[in-house]
């Protein structure tokens, strides 16, 4: 098997480049493969069913196009899919989850806030999250519907994602949170505009540099580490404006493939 082959990692948009950015910083040497799926944005408010067909969809065109290992960059779509996607794809799968664990690990007022998709929170998968490792803190679950599509339709400093901030801070703050789960890939874009919400040391935890460290270890352990440090990006939507919202996130213009799934 060739190791140079490249690491498929998709999101229901560009929520997912916060995870492949710890990635890269991880495993520069890697070729990554970027799928948006940006035409079915967002993910968060659909049937679980769809998400499911989605989710296999993609990561079977990711394994098509070479990919030797699938990162599911998307809490919701881990939430609906990811054990469907592991029993489909005969390589490594890794999915995230809102950090939970650590949260609870964390926390000194014993008030845990977890922002994430209303489909995420309403999971099987979150609700045993919250009770294996989160049974003695309390859990403030804040659905943020609207909230990754504004970040990236009309940008993270827009008034509209401004108005939602406020509307869904409100609760934790109110709560007395310490820690703030960032359960949604899109959200560490506007990292800046939560803590602004939030009182001075309240600590905000993503799963990216997680992520990138178990998709190290899974490459690592089947010898599978290796390439040329390139990056694909590709998408179900329209190409230009996805060329145009990822210069605007990640600060540079590249190309973009429109995919047919
Ligand atoms: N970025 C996705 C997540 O991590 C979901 C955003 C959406 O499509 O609703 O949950």
């Amino acid at each position: 098997m060739n190791s140079c082959q490249p690491i498929g990692v998709f999101d229901s948009g560009l929520g997912g480049l916060t995870v492949l950015a710890a990635l890269r910083a991880r495993l520069p040497g890697e070729d990554f493969i970027y799928f948006a799926d940006t035409h079915f944005l967002p993910y968060g408010d659909r049937p679980e069913s769809f998400i499911q067909a989605r989710g296999q969809a993609i990561a079977a065109a990711l394994v098509e196009r070479g990919a030797k290992a699938i990162v599911v960059a998307c809490n919701t779509a881990t939430a609906a899919a990811a054990e469907l996607i592991r029993a489909a794809i005969p390589k490594p799968v890794v999915a995230l989850e809102p950090a939970v664990k650590p949260a609870a690990g964390l926390t000194r007022t014993g008030v845990v806030g977890v922002l994430a998709t209303t489909r995420t929170l309403a999971s099987g998968r979150f609700q045993r999250l919250v009770q294996t490792y989160a049974e003695s803190v309390q859990v403030i679950s804040q659905a943020c519907p609207g909230l990754a599509e504004a970040i990236e339709t009309e940008g993270p400093d827009s008034p509209r994602v401004q108005a939602l901030l406020d509307e869904y801070l409100q609760p934790l703050a109110r709560a007395g949170a310490d820690v703030v789960v960032l359960g949604c890939t899109h959200y560490p874009w506007v990292r800046a505009g939560i803590s602004a919400r939030l009182p001075e040391g309240v600590i905000l935890v993503d799963t990216g540099e997680a992520v990138a460290r178990q998709v190290e270890r899974r490459l690592q352990g089947e010898s599978r580490l290796g390439g040329h440090g390139q990056l694909q990006l590709a998408t179900s939507g329209n190409p230009l404006q996805v060329r145009e919202t990822v210069a605007r996130l990640w600060g540079s213009f590249l190309p973009v493939e429109r995919w047919q799934i």
